[in-house]
């Protein structure tokens, strides 16, 4: 990268990638398919013990060696800088992820134009245009897409990093205060009180009748430990380069521990708030909590309608500021491989975008594709179609991979008295030595159990028996 950040800079290009439709779209999606509270608070540890010591993990790495992923690996590594330089590539994750991200982005422009019109007025209606919009309506969804892939290639094509962060400073107040009075205005509707029920604090009678345990972690299974990792990872950027190459132009004496911090209650604060406003809808409308991607898309447009003209207003700031924090995500899961490109084979960065252009063109068109009637069938591989397994690939997969291998790397390979000169201005040494703790001993091994637990549930029974004939042996 050519200049580094401003200090402000920084961390709004940081939380520009980190709030985006993850916070927006597939947090509240996410906690209503996994039963609502307990869900959350799986994320918040998770967010806490993997997510904010990874993010300094691979900060730490992209500050110290100031270069892409794949770059950034080998000049760290003291040793077998090839293989270690291997793990760089999980920046690819990104490159997937941007290809259906955008397909998404897609939609909130489908949905910005709709704002101009007539919005369906009641959850059936809302439901079904979504429902067509996706299954049928393949040219839409197609120049949605078109639209996004060059306004993006476009952004990132003229390296204006600052432009687009410069942006968000405007962009992410005003997401913020119509999300504040749209959570202000939810309070009003009975929807509300169970929409608190559900994401904060059960209902006593609940508590009564099944325990507090499972009337809080009820729901929750392997599955839904496996997607609040992916969340967490994803909702922060981890695990594909983002942070190393964005933290390459961290400027110099800037507290990026305080940075981090707020970086992480931004984004989480976000997804609470979206999840408010999004399930006070939902439970006023009776709706369906946990009906998958369209939750957004068909619970808020009927909160819209339902506010006349005015509805139509907030309908289009609402996914203007959306489109713009989605945007500045996906920015952001371009740049690695760019760089990478350009500093490896001296590629101009034109030449290395249209080469990355190519690769997210195909998949993106395969996403859409997966989701129409006519082609859903050929593009389904292990029941989920191509959409859904491009994210649970990057998400569950390739992001807890990237973020166990900076875990490793700063925490076994790289000398830690250089880790500790970089942290000691911002962190005292209790917090240094808690950090360094967890990323040796607790984040690679939370990754590890709940991965391994996906991948082979069996192989995670034999060790819960053995280790409870251990444990109970020595007790
Ligand atoms: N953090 C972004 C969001 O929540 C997604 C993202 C993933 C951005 C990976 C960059 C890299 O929407």
């Amino acid at each position: 990268m050519s200049s580094k950040f401003s200090k402000i800079g920084f961390v709004l290009a940081v939380a520009g990638s980190a709030v985006g439709l993850g916070n927006a779209w597939k947090f509240p999606t996410m906690v209503g398919q996994n039963g609502g509270i307990g869900f959350i608070l799986l994320y918040l540890i998770l967010t806490l013990i993997v997510g904010l010591v990874i993010f300094l993990a691979e900060l730490s790495i992209g500050k110290l060696s100031e270069k892409d992923p794949v770059n950034a690996y080998k000049l760290l590594a003291p040793k077998h800088k090839t293989s270690w330089s291997i793990a760089g590539f999980t920046m690819i994750g990104a490159i997937l992820i941007v290809s259906f991200y955008s397909v998404v982005i897609g939609w909130i422009v489908k949905y910005t134009l709709l704002s101009f019109s007539d919005l369906p007025n009641n959850i059936q209606d809302s439901k079904a245009l979504f429902a067509n919009f996706m299954s049928n309506d393949f040219t839409s969804q197609f120049f949605c897409f078109l639209f996004v892939f060059f306004l993006m290639f476009f952004i990132v094509s003229k390296g204006i990093k600052n432009g687009i962060e410069r942006l968000n400073v405007w962009l992410m107040p005003i997401l913020f205060i119509l999300l504040f009075f749209m959570l202000i205005y939810s309070m009003s509707f009975d929807g509300f009180k169970a929409a608190y029920h559900f994401l904060i604090f059960p209902k006593l009678s609940l508590i009564e009748e099944l325990g507090f345990l499972e009337a809080i972690f009820g729901k929750i299974d392997e599955n839904s430990i496996l997607s609040a990792l992916g969340l967490a990872f994803f909702s922060l950027s981890l695990g594909v380069g983002t942070i190393i190459t964005y933290s390459a132009s961290l400027p110099d004496k800037t507290n990026f521990i305080q940075a981090s911090l707020i970086i992480i209650f931004i984004n989480v604060l976000i997804g609470i708030m979206m999840g408010f406003v999004v399930f006070t809808y939902i439970f006023e409308f009776n709706a369906e909590v946990s009906q998958g991607p369209g939750l957004i898309f068909v619970s808020l447009t009927t909160l819209f309608s339902n506010l006349g003209i005015v509805g139509n207003i907030l309908a289009l700031a609402f996914f203007v500021s959306l489109f713009f924090a989605g945007i500045t995500s996906a920015v952001s899961m371009i740049e690695p491989f760019t760089l990478y490109l350009v500093n490896t084979f001296k590629y101009s960065r034109k030449k290395a975008l249209f080469l990355i252009s190519i690769v997210v063109f195909i998949l993106g068109n395969l996403c859409i594709l997966s989701s129409m009637n006519f082609s859903a069938q050929s593009l389904t591989f292990f029941g989920k179609n191509f959409f859904d397994l491009l994210d649970y690939i990057s998400s569950n997969i390739i992001m807890p991979i990237g973020g166990f291998c900076a875990a490793i790397f700063v925490g076994y390979i790289i000398n830690k008295d250089g880790v500790k000169i970089l942290f000691s201005p911002y962190m005292n040494n209790f917090f240094f030595c808690l950090w360094y703790f967890f990323l040796r001993y607790v984040s690679p091994l939370a990754i590890i159990i709940i991965v391994i637990n996906q991948i082979y549930p069996q192989l995670f029974q034999y060790i819960k028996f053995y280790a409870l004939k251990i444990f109970l042996f020595f007790t």
